[in-house]
């Protein structure tokens, strides 16, 4: 298969956790015959240094034009004092995301056998197995409703807004998840969402949960369905992940809930996520921020990123069984038993670097 990919390496341990992806979706090239077409382009505070625009048009051209859109991190305390709307969060990944369409972001969170040691929570709770999604819807909510300052800038507002039809699309890419996340085996239980809100405060939150509950009993009565508010699923998440399997919430509780179900799993290093519209290339990030605190020492973890890449292939290009090898390779290193520190127990063997966990997954994938 021919396929262009659009790499946005962005900013902090970006560049290094993206070299390592498209090095493994090179070995997937090799392996199975593929030619993917990987260019890059700037993107984030490293983009504004350049050109002074965190998402130059040429990029988000380059974006449009690809088959699918494989991206680092943006972000760092460099470009903090930027205006609000030059910042590389809200110019280049709001941007991106509502500019592609992507209203829905995958986010699996699974405990890999290995790294069971890696969680933090008590044993017997890990010992029930933790393997949801998070679907979070991406480009509505209090990410993008109005917002501004009042009383000379003493007060301030953000508003959440709604609509029946951005809640209709999300929900259904959760039930259409919880379906195929059970035909794929990966769940041996009914296939169930979960919705969360907080629908005994929130007027959105009572859209949310009568547009949800509308749509599951007109069209996925197979589903299991329940309601949860946010606080309460915060809770759950850490008593007892294993009754999750599918969470269907909004941009801002899935944003939290998210970086939640990370840590449960051991590490934020990871988690990827796919962020999808209805039509189109679609953009595949890890879950994880920028990471000033350890760029440029070579220990980042580039898993998520690898994860991601495996998320692009089977969403974006239908390569499942090439998602899989890469999935495979990822299980086969770590029962190898090679830790990046955010992994590592600390009685364990000595960690290895970015590069060097990257190599070992594609030596993995390439049978060297
Ligand atoms: C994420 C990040 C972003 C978000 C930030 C960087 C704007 O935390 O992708 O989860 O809040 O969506
Ligand atoms: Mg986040």
């Amino acid at each position: 298969m021919k396929a262009k990919i659009a790499i946005l390496p962005g900013d902090g341990v970006g560049p290094e956790i993206v070299a390592e992806a498209v090095k493994v979706l090179e070995a997937v090239a090799r392996r199975f015959g593929h030619d993917f077409e990987m260019t890059e382009h700037p993107v984030g505070g490293a983009a504004y240094d350049r050109c002074g625009d965190c998402l130059p048009e040429t990029t988000l051209a380059a974006c449009k034009a690809a088959d699918a859109v494989l991206l680092g991190a943006v972000g760092g305390p460099k470009w903090d004092t930027l205006a609000p709307e030059k910042r590389p969060e809200r110019r280049a990944l709001l941007t991106l995301r509502s500019e592609l369409g992507l209203f829905a972001n995958l986010r699996p969170a699974k405990v890999w056998d290995p790294l069971k040691t890696a969680s933090p929570l008590k044993d017997e709770i890990v010992a029930r197995g933790i393997d949801l999604l998070i679907v979070r819807e991406l480009t509505g909510g209090a990410y993008f409703g109005k917002k501004g300052r009042g009383e000379g800038g003493k007060s301030a507002y953000d508003m959440i807004p709604y609509a029946e039809h951005e809640i209709l699309r999300v929900a259904r890419m959760a039930f259409e998840a919880a379906r195929c996340r059970h035909g794929r085996a990966v769940a041996p239980r009914p296939p169930k969402v979960t919705s969360v809100d907080k629908a005994n405060v929130l007027e959105t939150s009572r859209l949310w949960r009568e547009t949800v509950t509308a749509l599951h009993a007109a069209e996925y009565a197979d589903v299991a369905l329940e309601h949860l508010y946010v606080d309460n699923a915060a809770m759950q998440l850490v008593r007892d992940p294993a009754r999750f399997d599918v969470i269907l919430t909004e941009n801002m509780f899935g944003d939290i809930l998210s970086d939640e179900a990370s840590q449960i799993t051991g590490s934020i290093g990871m988690l990827p996520s796919a962020s999808l519209g209805t039509s189109g290339a679609g953009l595949y990030e890890p879950i994880h921020g920028s990471a000033p605190d350890i760029t440029g020492k070579g220990i980042a973890n580039p898993i998520a990123t690898i994860l991601s890449a495996a998320m692009l292939l089977r969403h974006a290009l239908g390569l499942s069984g090439e998602a899989d090898a890469i999935e495979q390779a990822v299980a086969d290193v770590l029962a190898q038993g090679l830790r990046t520190p955010d992994i590592a127990s600390p009685d364990g063997p000595p960690t290895v670097t970015t590069s060097e966990i990257g190599d070992a997954i594609e030596a993995a994938l390439t049978g060297k």
